[in-house]
């Protein structure tokens, strides 16, 4: 009997871009709609840098939740090389902030003020190994000898790997991975290391991006790989263990942004997310491992409850999902996976 009805405890997304402002306003909705919780990326322009930077974005993120709405912003702190590592332990000790994130410095969307010489935030990482704060790293190298889709690849051996070995204890989320590499190296981490999945890369390779015409709303960083990478990130996902979890990297950009001479990275898919999720564990068997990729590993990772409500999903008629969603920044474009997605939050 196939199945047409799933329900789940509440999903949180491990990674989620906000914005500020009429963009934040926009967009914030279309997570609180289904997500209880989200990890807040703190690439605003300038970055979340300090616990008071994070404090007072918190409290922009409250306040524009939509009336009624619970919806809780984890914040983070972005890693500088000046970031003050008694900064980051009073924050952590506060609540406020639930993890740090590294940016290689030029790696994606505003993250020039990221880190160049790891040396420099030693003495952060040894605090955060201390307190069990975890460290979100965007796995890409930057050499600019280095070809864009060996990216995460490289990172993990030239960085991220001696990077675990140096700091014993440090909690790390490899983030967004989309190689076969990195799924294969979460899976052969210790509890230290858990690794986040996004629905584009459970749903799409390079080819969906490039052949018959470029499409930008598929543009994202890390880029989509070879169809070979995306099959492992679906087992990854599907696999029912704990090291792999839900960071949607939901990522909004005006569409004239998008579709440009040189159109910026990201993926705005928070709206889609639940159903394009359902559609791609359900074509691998898997429904009965939903949960816990959006709902209990997460939660589990971070030390942090399971939510105690529910949503839940129905499979019908293909979803109608809308070409954009209209913010006081302009429209963004909706992720649309260009195949029917069958599944929808009820
Ligand atoms: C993100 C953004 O737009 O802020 N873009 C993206 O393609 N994922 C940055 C990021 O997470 O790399
Ligand atoms: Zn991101």
């Amino acid at each position: 009997m196939t199945q047409d009805r799933l329900t789940l405890k509440r999903p949180d997304d491990w990674h989620l871009h906000l914005r500020d402002g009429a963009m934040m306003e926009g967009v914030l909705p279309h997570s609180a709609e289904h997500f209880a919780r989200a990890i807040i990326m703190p690439n605003l322009v300038p970055p979340v840098v300090t616990g008071n930077d994070a404090a007072a974005y918190r409290d922009r993120i409250l306040a524009a939740r939509p009336e009624g709405s619970a919806f809780e912003p984890l914040m983070t702190l972005y890693l500088t090389e000046a970031t003050d590592p008694e900064d980051v332990r009073a924050a952590a000790a506060s609540g406020l902030v639930k993890a740090v994130k590294l940016y290689p410095a030029g790696a994606t969307t505003n993250s020039a003020s990221g880190v160049r010489d790891f040396d420099k935030v030693r003495g952060v990482l040894e605090v955060m190994a201390e307190i069990g704060l975890p460290l979100c790293v965007h796995g890409e190298v930057t050499r600019p000898e280095i070809d864009i889709f060996d990216r995460e690849a490289v990172f993990i051996d030239e960085v991220l790997d001696p990077l675990r070995r140096a700091t014993p204890g440090l909690r790390v989320v490899m983030e967004h991975i989309t190689t076969a590499e990195a799924a294969a190296y979460a899976a052969a981490g210790d509890e230290t290391l858990a690794a986040t999945i996004t629905v584009q890369h459970l749903m799409l390779d390079r080819n969906d991006m490039l052949v018959g015409g470029i499409r930008p709303h598929f543009y994202c960083l890390p880029i989509l790989k070879r169809g070979s990478h995306r099959p492992k990130l679906v087992e990854a996902a599907t696999s029912g263990n704990p090291r792999f979890f839900l960071g949607t990297d939901s990522a909004p950009h005006a569409t004239d942004t998008k579709e440009n001479a040189c159109g910026c990275a990201g993926c705005f898919t928070a709206p889609v997310a639940m159903a394009c999720l359902a559609q791609v564990f359900d074509e691998a068997g898997a429904l009965d491992k939903l949960e816990g990729f959006t709902s209990r590993f997460g939660p589990a990772f971070y030390g942090l409850p399971e939510n105690e409500d529910e949503i839940t999903l129905v499979k019908g008629a293909a979803l109608e999902i809308p070409d954009a969603v209209e913010t006081g920044a302009g429209p963004v474009t909706v992720f649309n996976p260009g195949r029917p997605v069958q599944w929808r939050v009820a």
